[in-house]
């Protein structure tokens, strides 16, 4: 490929933290220009990429559902997290902090899953209701062994969600829990009428039901949730979801336990066996560096080759949604069953000093590229996917928001959930992307991430990723069948591979207005700076 068609000499000034430096563009044959900055440095913008946006066509709609997130009963999750208490003099609602529910509320949080995770296999719920002085304490095995007071249960969940404003997923004991706890779950939550559960929750204030569509069957059953195989689960599946009953108008979406990321015997056992009984059936993935787990490597610290091998293990989110729908497809041509990624992002090791069954972990503009390119991948997916849930919302791995005290930042993850609100039921729009290489070592991947949608105003928003940290991007779009009258758009990056958000600096990375966006009738050019994530508006 040339670059030819961009080929012209031009001054440019690069702000770089404040300091301005002239550099010379030269033009090359090749596929990139190579700018020599003051300091001596190299910074390529590469010019072979080409995009086109289909921008008079898209049948599927986008679910807002993928942009949904989880939180545990792990760390500070839940309590430190989202649950300060009444007696808090950090400001709440019913116990629940209120400077995390606007955040939330700013991203547009569409639903929330609970319990658990592994913690789900040991929740019994009944020991989160009713006077919190009375409930029973626990101990929580998978995460630091530390005690639970179960002062957050179901009634403290469902109120949460509600100021949220967000659908809730509850995620369902199988591995050490009864079929009746399940069965009454149900109907304390969401029977109207006269019945034991029901009056049990109207003596816990509690006087109209909740609606909850959304029921989990166990949670990684195949590990921490019972260790079994898919057989052996499959059976568990029919016999658990018969009793979550559709009570008083709640219509339920039951989601079986899905396979440990590549497992696709799992998928295949489960849809043979079940896809009749099932909505959803759910998969995980995890982002993280070394083989197996634990994960290696901390959030913040890092080199060229742990930014490569993150955005490598984010792409792969492509093959295994494209591999487990295609057997998916085998079993349910019309894709009534939705696959649920209901637990996925980056997973790094604990920050030092902390308890290491907490998985606190910081966030930096990384982590940021690996949910901008797993949100396109998951976008493009749609068909499919109707929903997933990035883990975890708060203070526990791919965070939205980290909390220390009264203080709270949001993190570059929270901010491409931001940016991306755009296409949360939008029309998803057929794209055709040729994107240049960004190579590391003898490996490489495309440099570019790409999706696009039509919102219901019309309004076309197109979500770029430059995953090359030292090369910025030159894309010329094709916006077939459209001929738009503005462009506007919104970016986040920054110098370092590494740029976070802390307690004492919480705004160094946040998006900014993006202005190199240029449109000439059908035809928009676009330049990406280095390791960014960029969101046009085009109308
Ligand atoms: O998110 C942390 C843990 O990762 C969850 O509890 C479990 O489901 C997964 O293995």
């Amino acid at each position: 490929m040339t670059g030819d068609k961009f080929g012209k000499r031009a001054i440019r000034v690069i702000r770089t933290r404040g300091t301005i430096s002239l550099v010379l563009m030269v033009v090359f044959a090749g596929n990139c220009f190579l700018t020599l900055t003051a300091d001596g440095a190299t910074d390529e913008t590469k010019t072979a990429n080409r995009l086109v946006v289909h921008a008079d066509q898209g049948e599927e709609m986008i679910s807002r559902n993928i942009y949904g997130h989880f939180s545990e009963d792990l760390g500070r999750c839940i309590s430190g997290g989202f649950w300060v208490g009444e007696d808090s003099p950090i400001p709440n609602t019913r116990g629940i902090r209120n400077d995390m529910v606007e955040a939330l509320r700013g991203i547009k949080i569409p639903v929330l899953r609970w319990p658990g995770g592994c913690f789900a296999d040991e929740y019994h719920w009944k020991d989160g209701i009713g006077p919190r002085d009375m409930r029973p304490s626990m101990i929580n095995t998978h995460w630091g062994g530390v005690i639970e007071n179960n002062h957050f249960g179901t009634h403290e969940f469902l109120d949460l969600c509600e100021q949220l404003g967000c659908e809730p997923y509850i995620s369902a004991n199988v591995g050490s829990g009864t079929v009746q706890e399940l069965q009454q779950w149900a109907e304390y939550t969401t029977f109207d009428g006269e019945s034991p559960m029901a009056s049990l929750r109207r003596a816990n204030g509690r006087e109209k039901p909740w609606k909850i569509k959304y029921w989990g069957v166990g949670n990684e059953n195949w590990g921490c949730g019972g260790n079994m195989t898919p057989e052996f689960y499959v059976d568990l599946y029919k016999r658990y979801q018969t009793y979550i009953r559709d009570f008083s108008g709640n219509k339920t979406y039951k989601i079986a336990c899905g396979a440990n990321k590549a497992d696709y015997n799992w998928t295949e056992v489960l849809m043979q066996e079940a896809a009749w009984r099932m909505s959803g059936l759910s998969v995980h993935c995890y982002i993280w560096k070394g083989g197996d787990w634990p994960p290696e490597g901390l959030a913040t610290e890092f080199d060229e080759a742990g930014w490569f091998a993150f955005l490598k293990g984010a792409l792969f989110m492509d093959e295994l949604l494209t591999k487990h729908s295609a057997i998916m497809d085998k079993y349910d041509p019309d894709k009534r069953i939705g696959l649920i990624v209901d637990e996925w992002g980056t997973w790094h090791e604990v920050e030092p000093g902390t308890n290491p069954g907490f998985l606190y972990q910081q966030n930096t503009l990384r982590d940021a590229l690996v949910a901008g390119v797993c949100l396109n991948i998951l976008n493009r997916h749609c068909d499919r996917v109707k929903m997933a849930n990035i883990a975890q919302t708060v203070n526990v791995l791919q965070a939205m928001i980290l909390t220390k005290d009264e203080k709270m930042v949001l993190t570059p993850t929270y901010h491409v959930f931001d940016m991306y609100k755009a296409h949360h039921d939008a029309t998803l729009l057929p794209v055709e992307l040729q994107s240049g290489d960004y190579k590391f070592g003898d490996d490489r991947i495309p440099a570019l991430s790409v999706s696009a949608s039509r919102d219901k105003q019309g309004r076309i928003h197109i979500s770029l990723c430059n995953l090359d940290p030292r090369a910025g991007a030159k894309v010329v779009c094709e916006l077939r069948g459209l001929e738009p009258k503005k462009v506007s758009g919104q970016v986040l990056t920054a110098a370092e591979m590494n740029a976070h958000n802390t307690f004492e600096n919480p705004e160094q990375l946040k998006p900014a207005s993006f202005d190199d966006a240029h449109l000439h009738n059908s035809t928009l050019t676009v330049t990406l700076p280095a390791k960014s994530v960029v969101v046009l508006k085009v109308h």
